[in-house]
This record gives C-alpha cells, structure tokens and sequence, in this order.
C-alpha cells in the first residue's frame, strides 16, 4: 500500500448507509475495510468501491458476537499499517416488535448488542490505530437517540440515545491523540433498514426521505475536516420529517 493511501473502516457495509460512505470514500482513493455480515453483499460494496477508485477489503464480521479486535487485525494484516483513519459505523438492527406490549427480553437484547455493544466493541478495538493517524470515528445513531422517538421502539431508542455518552466520552479522553468523533443522528433514510417497521413504507413515502447518499455527504463533511476541527454532532432530516 503506497505510505499516503487512507485507511477506512465501514461496518454495514453491505447495504444501505454503509455501502453509500464506503463509495463516497472510495471516490477520494481510499482502501476501505468493508465489514457485515452478509459476504454477497459486501463482495457487492467491493465492486463498486473498485469502481469509484478505492480499494476494498472485504472482512465479513457480525458486531454482536465477533471479536472486533481480530477484525481490526487482519485489516492491519491486509493494509501493512495498523493505522485507521476514518472508522465510521453503521451496523444496526430493529425490530418489528418495539413496545412494551409485544417487545421480548430477547429481541431487546439483541437490538442493545448490535446496536450499543456493537459500537463500543468495535470503537475499542479501532482505537490504537485512530490514535495511530488522528482518524476520525463516526457513529451513526438516530434522530430516535437525540430526542424521543417512541414509534423506534424503546430497544432502539434506548441504545441509540446511549450512544451519546460513548462519543462525548471519546472526544473528552481522546483528543490529545488527535482523533476526533461524531455522533451522526439521520432521520428517515429510504433503505433495508424500512423492512424491519412493523407498517413497511410505500414507494410514495420512501421518495421523500433521505437517501444514503445524503447520510454518507454529512460523514464525509466531518471526515473531510481540518485536523484541528471535530464535527461533534450532526443532526441530518428529510424535510418531511415529523416526530413519531
Ligand atoms: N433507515 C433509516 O431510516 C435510519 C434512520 C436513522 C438511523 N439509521 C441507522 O443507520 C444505520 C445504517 O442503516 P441503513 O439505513 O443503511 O440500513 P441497512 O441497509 O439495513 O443497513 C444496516 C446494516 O447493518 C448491518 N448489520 C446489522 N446487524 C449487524 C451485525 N450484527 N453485525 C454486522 N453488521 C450488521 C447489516 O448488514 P448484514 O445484515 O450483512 O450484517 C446492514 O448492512 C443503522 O445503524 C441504522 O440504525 C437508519
């Protein structure tokens, strides 16, 4: 790898959000490690990464059971460096199911692990090499985690709003070594993610929110700044967005 190539990390890479960052990045020349679950779908992502100009690296990887730390291991194997310098995660998951009147304990669970633990495990394990080149992290939450969103579900609320702490924390503790983060709060996005509502949006309404294009332009405005600039929060609605 040539010593002035960038090196990204983009969780739910295969679809979505994180298919849009890893192509945004691609267009700057960037090698992007592409992590999820689904390999068709990041081999998908790898494509167009190749085509935009950036080179892939595909490492499938699932947040709520994985080691994170082994994952950031063979991106350093596949690169040569052990330097990050933008890791932005976008891995969730929802449910159907997201009241109290017909949430499970387990499903809850499973949202908290992919959606909160997931995060945290994987920013720990990115740490040493976001020290390593003063990178940047993006969180992608939800406009469900910066204010209250009943129609999200309490599991999907709750561990998105509790990904505030974990940014501030990180910009507290972490900006001696120069690595910058922001939590990232989208409103409706027209992606897979709509699947998982327990009334499915139609293509009327789907035209109106936003695209994952316009999510992965506000990760790369904060990716993109001047090193001595941190993009703490970032707020991003379709104007047609309303409380729900
Ligand atoms: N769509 C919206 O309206 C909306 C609004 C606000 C915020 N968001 C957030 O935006 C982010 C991206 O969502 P999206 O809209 O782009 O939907 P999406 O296309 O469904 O993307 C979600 C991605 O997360 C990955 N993922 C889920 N569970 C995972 C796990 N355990 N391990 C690894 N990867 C996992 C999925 O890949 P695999 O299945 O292959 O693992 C998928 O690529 C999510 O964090 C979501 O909460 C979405």
């Amino acid at each position: 790898m040539n010593s002035d190539t960038r090196v990204a990390w983009v969780t739910g890479a295969g679809s979505g959000v994180g298919r849009a960052c890893a192509t945004a990045l691609a267009e700057q020349g960037w090698t992007v490690a592409l992590s999820g679950r689904r390999a068709p779908e990041l081999a998908e992502t790898a494509g167009l990464v190749r085509a935009a100009g950036g080179t892939p690296i595909e490492v499938p990887f699932d947040v709520a059971a994985d080691d994170a730390r082994d994952l950031v291991e063979s991106i350093a194997a596949a690169t040569g460096t052990d330097r990050l310098d933008a890791v932005i995660l976008c891995a969730g998951s929802n449910t159907p199911r997201r009241s109290w009147s017909d949430q499970s304990m387990a499903e809850f669970a499973a949202v908290v692990q992919t959606n909160l633990l997931g995060v945290v495990r994987s920013t720990d394990a990115a740490l040493p090499g976001l020290r390593s080149a003063s990178g940047v992290l993006v969180v992608v939450s939800s406009i469900a985690g910066w204010r209250p969103s009943p129609g999200a579900g309490v599991a999907y609320s709750a561990s998105k709003a509790a990904l505030a702490p974990v940014v501030r924390t990180i910009n507290d503790q972490e900006a001696d070594s120069g690595v910058r983060a922001t939590l990232l709060c989208p409103g409706d996005i027209d992606s897979d993610f709509l699947s998982q509502r327990p009334v499915v949006p139609g293509a009327a309404a789907r035209s109106a929110m936003l695209a994952p294009s316009d999510v992965a332009r506000s990760a790369m405005f904060a990716i993109d700044a001047p090193r001595h600039v941190r993009i703490d929060e970032l707020v991003i609605s379709p104007l047609s967005q309303r409380s729900f």
